[in-house]
């Protein structure tokens, strides 16, 4: 029998430390709808799903801290007071240790073991899990008191000083407040969300991934961002009372089309209505109306290819493809360039679609997708044992 990822963070620990460790887990996350609005003070309709890690992880009375990486089998020691970016996953962890030592949480040292079952670069965001379940572990152990709230925050800091991308917030809070069986609709302005059930009982959603490894999207990341900042800076000049994105109107920007930057235009333009497509969505979410729920999904992908151009020619073929078999949804998702496509299908049409992808995407791309079927999990937590 296959053992499971957390036997064998718990194995690879008790013969590496002699002690039996605690054990949290940190899912990945999907996002239903709502791309690249969560830094524009947005919506987003994230849940963590059930791939994701294990920390196996022990106070060990020093100052140094102790970390193996299972998957890869590399092991890092580093102090709390040497903290520097380098290479690498350490970065993510080094960077959530600063951020308990900025709001003066000062946890002591851990001997880790870590391991995890998400398919790398398929834009699960597994560093968000990262973060978010090393904080989360560090906060129990070392009784710090912060909320989850505060635990997103640092990771998110994480990701912005040890690795140079200026991510939202979805990822880390989809992977720290997400309940099983529902998604939630985010509301990046003021971190507050409501969970809803995804109701389309005679559907599933299934990841498609492209296997395009997203190299440029941190730096085209930080560029769309940018664009939006941009686009705010010029829209204040008539529209004082905006603050973001948010609170912006398709009006507003064809008002202002000639004195916008053409490209700054598109991107703005993507976002204003995507957040409104969000707000629409969580209403067909309610009504159960999963045709037209399905449209809005295709709309944002359209929308991230041509006006925010953040999609790439794996993605549109699969799109494209899903739209000719009926699918009632697909779109890519994440941060854009490559990894997964998730797709609302009806369970019937499952076998037959995901056959014609295979054959039909190696003849083009020459190489195999994977596909992902995915559950709803409950966010971030300590295994009871
Ligand atoms: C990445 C970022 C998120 C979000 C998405 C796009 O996953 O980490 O904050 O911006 O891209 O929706």
């Amino acid at each position: 029998m296959l053992m499971s990822i957390e036997n064998k963070v718990d194995a690879l620990f008790q013969s590496e430390f002699s002690r039996k460790p605690s054990l949290f887990i940190a899912p990945a996350r999907i996002n239903i709808i709502g791309e690249h609005t969560d830094y524009n003070d947005g919506f987003v309709m994230p849940t963590a799903i059930d791939k994701y890690f294990v920390f196996g992880i022990t106070p060990n009375e020093s100052e140094l801290s102790t970390i193996h990486a299972l998957d890869l089998d590399e092991k890092v020691s580093f102090s709390k007071d040497d903290l520097r970016p380098g290479h690498g996953w350490q970065n993510y962890l080094m960077g959530v240790i600063d951020g308990l030592i900025r709001r003066r949480k000062i946890p002591g040292g851990v001997n880790v073991v870590f391991g995890s079952n998400i398919p790398a670069g398929a834009g699960l965001s597994s560093s968000a899990a990262l973060c978010s379940g090393f904080g989360f572990a560090l906060n129990t152990l070392f009784d710090l008191s912060l909320d989850r709230l505060e635990l997103a925050k640092i990771s998110q800091e994480a990701e912005h000083h040890f690795i140079g991308a200026k991510v939202g917030i979805m990822d880390m809070y989809a992977s720290l407040f997400s309940k099983k069986d529902s998604v939630m609709l985010l509301d990046c302005r003021n971190y507050t969300h409501e969970y809803l059930p995804l109701g389309f009982t005679d559907h599933e959603i299934i990841l498609i991934d492209t296997k395009v490894k997203h190299t440029l999207a941190s730096s085209e990341y930080n560029n769309r961002r940018e664009a939006c900042e941009e686009g705010v800076k010029a829209i204040q000049h008539q529209f004082e009372n905006v603050k973001a994105l948010r609170d912006v109107r398709v009006s507003m920007l064809d008002k202002l089309r000639l004195e916008l930057d053409e490209t700054v235009y598109r991107r703005c333009l993507y976002v204003v209505q995507e957040i409104d497509r969000i707000q629409k969505a969580a209403t067909l979410l309610k009504s159960k109306d999963v045709s037209t729920f399905g449209t809005l999904m295709y709309e944002t992908h359209w929308g991230l290819s041509k006006l925010y151009e953040v999609s790439c020619t794996e993605s549109d073929w699969l799109v494209r493809l899903a739209g000719e078999n009926h699918i009632t949804g697909a779109r890519q998702m994440g941060g854009g360039f490559g990894g997964c496509t998730i797709n609302l299908i009806r369970k019937s049409q499952r076998v037959t679609f995901e056959e014609q992808v295979r054959k039909k995407y190696f003849d083009e791309f020459k190489k195999e997708p994977e596909f992902y079927s995915v559950n709803l999990a409950r966010g971030v937590h300590e295994v009871n044992r």
